[in-house]
């Protein structure tokens, strides 16, 4: 990564426009810029998907999380796809994020920020720019948002028209999520109706059951004592927040606004943005953008990440320390965290930066099975996660969430878990078009697990 200025250096000032003055990494390579452009114009007309003040809101609550007070509970897809693109796998997806919220809270006695990778996660970064099979090399696929998974020349050519599709599906996704979220589906006396029916035999799920049934008996006992749950807006709704990482510069600019209470601009793309492990470089267009932006930001840091790297991370996205404005997502790999981790959490104490501290647990440990598939065990998730809580012990500092890929889904794309899954296994429901995601009795047994260290 290249160091050309200092931490608190001057920098020009900030427009929505002025990453593109600085080397963007991981960009499409758009055959025609005039029409990408033209996209660009369109979507920049579209209504906001979110509002500033909902931005602030989730602020607001990453705040208590940076204190100490929440945990925040981040999930979803590796990616979204334009296919899985119904009101079944919306509602799935959701309902099993409400499912590890509900164990957490009530396990854990902490209250849980809910936050979905959802509603805009479209575009991947990839290692290399062309994918060879056979001989043939294709440019790779980047996400739905950028072109089509199969392998044929016209499948990979970037087309502009699918940002468009990015914003409808993003749009009608976070239309239903409002819905559920704020109209009975998330109420706290269905966490039963809750559980699918694939979950419904395991050992999570009679962990989980006994869980409900005992969230009953404190409702009824409310409702006995004259509290009448209808009447209790927290009781039967949930604020859920949208996530994705903002790779795709022009298409945030394009739904970047100025929020007209503050003056204030926001990337009303999503509620919370993040900047990925490989575009994170200090002075390159990503780190340009997230700076301007009102928005709570996350940054991926990786194994490799020194301490002065993420200290000028914290000074140029979050010069004024903002609580909750900052979270830095570690995805530092099972062998790597307990020596990686520690310099990091001390070196942003010592300065006194308020961040998030949140755990992705997924992303260093993937590697390729024996089969060929793309897979993470499930044991090397949960030794991350234990080596982050262990590391936030030592120093004294609040191990603040964990972010994780997973689907409500009955997929076979993890090893191990309860039910033991086997390279053999992998081949029956492999669905992901990217990384390998949880199940759903994968995500209990991890929110179980995750409430015990909480408590611990
Ligand atoms: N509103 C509270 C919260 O979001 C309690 C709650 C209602 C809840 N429905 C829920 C918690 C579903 C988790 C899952 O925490
Ligand atoms: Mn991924």
């Amino acid at each position: 990564m290249a160091h050309m200025s200092s931490p608190g250096a001057e920098r020009a000032p900030w427009t929505p426009m002025s990453w593109r003055d600085r080397h963007a990494e991981q960009q499409p390579d758009w055959p025609d810029d005039a029409a990408f452009e033209g996209t660009l114009k369109t979507l920049s007309s579209y209504p906001p998907l979110v509002f500033a003040g909902e931005a602030r809101q989730l602020t607001a609550d990453l705040a208590r999380v940076s204190s100490g007070e929440a945990f925040l509970l981040q999930g979803g897809d590796c990616a979204e796809s334009f296919e899985a693109f119904s009101a079944d796998s919306i509602r799935e997806r959701l309902r099993v994020i409400l499912q590890m919220a509900v164990v957490l809270t009530y396990s854990a006695g902490v209250p849980v920020v809910k936050v979905g990778r959802i509603a805009g996660q479209f575009a991947k970064p990839r290692s290399s720019g062309t994918e060879t099979v056979d001989g043939v090399a294709l440019p790779s696929f980047r996400g739905h948002m950028v072109n089509d998974i199969a392998f044929t020349a016209a499948a990979r050519v970037p087309d502009p028209q699918r940002l468009v599709e990015a914003y409808h599906q993003s749009a009608s996704t976070l239309n239903l999520l409002r819905a559920f979220t704020k109209g009975g589906f998330a109420d706290l006396g269905r966490v039963h109706q809750w559980t699918q029916e694939f979950v419904r035999t395991s050992p999570e799920a009679l962990r989980y059951e006994q869980l409900a049934q005992e969230i009953d008996r404190a409702l009824r006992f409310m409702h006995a004592c004259g509290l009448d749950h209808e009447s209790v807006p927290a009781l039967h709704e949930v604020d859920f927040y949208t996530s994705h990482e903002a790779l795709v510069l022009g298409y945030e600019e394009a739904l970047t606004r100025r929020d007209s209470l503050t003056g204030d601009y926001y990337d009303c793309s999503a509620h919370m943005i993040w900047i990925g492990e490989r575009t994170r470089g200090i002075d390159d267009a990503h780190v340009e953008f997230f700076r301007g932006v009102g928005n709570p930001v996350g940054v991926k840091v990786g194994p490799t990440a020194s301490p002065d790297e993420v200290l000028e991370l914290c000074q140029t996205l979050n010069p004024e320390r903002i609580p909750g404005r900052l979270t830095l997502i570690t995805r530092m790999g099972a062998d790597s965290i307990t020596d990686g981790l520690r310099p990091l959490l001390r070196a942003v104490a010592d300065a006194g930066h308020p961040v998030v501290w949140t755990c992705d647990p997924m992303h260093g440990n993937t590697f390729t099975a024996p089969s060929g598939k793309k897979t993470r065990h499930f044991d090397a998730i949960l030794a991350e996660i234990k080596g982050f809580f262990d590391a936030h012990r030592a120093e004294g500092t609040w191990p603040g969430g964990v972010h994780v890929e997973l689907t409500g889904d009955d997929v076979t794309e993890c090893l191990g878990g309860a039910e033991d899954l086997l390279d053999d296994d992998l081949g029956l429901r492999y669905e992901s078009m990217c990384d390998p995601r949880l199940n759903g009795r994968q995500s209990l047994d991890l929110a179980f697990r995750v409430s015990e260290l909480l408590r611990g």
